[in-house]
């Protein structure tokens, strides 16, 4: 199949209502796959009502059958047509967070794809922020479900050109609004319980959330290895750039000297680490990542600088690790998963 590429400065359309989505909008409608650009990361869309829309997303990307899919809406309405209960805490969130990088977990109507679910009787749902994504949406007038366009297994896509990498012949087309922005996938919130359960670190950080609805939980599966996640997606393999990574968790002179070490045996090493320590460092690609000071910029360019790391033949990589507050707790959670829970302790 020919993938078609529209290009959409988000910036430069007045109110907004890029024309160049009119064939994108179409395509979906028809039960075709998309790949668009939200504040997270860009996402492969398809009809959520269609059966036969949905599967082209699960063959497109190689991604396991029970591994279900966000939904994505135009509005903060949309979401009683999808959902069955809203309790009083989600529609605080809703309120507070939408839209944006949060996905709720919600008692599901009928009507939506069982292919979208993975057969549960839930369903997660979020209203993103991206210009683009929201008129996309609103052209369509359809629930959309979305995973990121990146082949099952491979860091999420923020570029087009990762889209492209990735997906090219296998989807009908991609809308390259530029780079994503918040740069990890949202905050994946279960609110089937009475307190809600963080299933996925994300966009919007657990203080956020707590400072709206008061406690809320962390799955297990996320602090401790060895238990099964609730949700599905945790328990793949994920991010994983081509050589392996490991996480080293001590003085940067303890991570040069690791390096050394591997190069003294004839190993090509790389280095992620952040702008400030670039110059530091000696090996053979060193990568910044973002600046220290504000873990929101390591976020934006993680899975950009994982994939850069493909283009050098590198036997091993090692990152600097990174404090689990905030956002630095999702980079730190999508960072493990890259690394494969490998760390090196000084
Ligand atoms: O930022 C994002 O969320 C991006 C953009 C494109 O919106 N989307 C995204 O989708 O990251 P995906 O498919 O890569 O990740 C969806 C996650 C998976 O971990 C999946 O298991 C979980 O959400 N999930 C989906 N439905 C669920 C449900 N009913 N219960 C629990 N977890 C669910
Ligand atoms: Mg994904």
């Amino acid at each position: 199949m020919r993938t078609k590429m529209w290009i959409v400065d988000k910036n430069e359309q007045e109110n907004h209502a890029y024309p160049q989505l009119e064939e994108a909008a179409k395509l979906l409608k028809e039960g075709e796959t998309i790949a668009f650009p939200t504040e997270t990361v860009y996402g492969l869309g398809a009809d959520a009502t269609s059966d036969r829309a949905v599967d082209k997303i699960f063959v497109a990307k190689g991604r396991p059958s029970d591994n279900p899919l966000i939904i994505h809406i135009g509005s903060k309405e949309a979401v009683e047509k999808i959902a069955k209960e809203i309790p009083s805490s989600a529609q605080a969130l809703i309120d507070r967070f939408w839209p944006g990088p949060l996905t709720l977990v919600l008692k599901k109507r009928p009507g939506i794809s069982e292919k979208v679910t993975a057969g549960l009787e839930t369903v997660a749902v979020r209203m993103p922020s991206h210009p683009i994504a929201l008129e996309l949406l609103k052209k369509v007038d359809l629930p959309i479900a979305a995973p990121s366009a990146n082949l099952s297994g491979k860091p999420s896509p923020t570029l087009a050109k990762h889209v492209w990498a990735d997906l090219d012949g296998r989807i009908s087309g991609i809308v390259d609004g530029g780079p994503t922005g918040v740069g990890v996938e949202s905050t994946v919130l279960d609110c089937t319980e009475d307190t809600p359960l963080i299933l996925r670190p994300g966009g919007v950080t657990k203080e956020q959330i707590e400072a709206v609805v008061g406690k809320v939980r962390v799955d297990k599966a996320l602090l401790i290895s060895g238990q099964a996640p609730k949700s599905p997606g945790m328990k793949y393999t994920h991010y994983a750039p081509n050589a392996p990574l490991y996480i080293v968790q001590g003085s940067r002179d303890f991570l040069q000297k690791k390096a050394d070490e591997w190069r003294g045996q004839g190993k090509r090493v790389g280095i992620l680490t952040t702008t400030e320590n670039e110059s530091f460092y000696q090996a053979d690609v060193v990568l910044g990542c973002g600046s220290r000071d504000d873990l929101s910029t390591v976020a934006t360019h993680l899975y950009e600088v994982l994939r850069s790391f493909n283009e050098h033949d590198l036997d091993i990589i090692l990152s600097e690790s990174f404090p689990e507050e905030g956002v630095g707790q999702a980079v730190m959670n999508r960072l493990m998963k890259a690394a494969g829970h490998q760390i090196i302790l000084e």
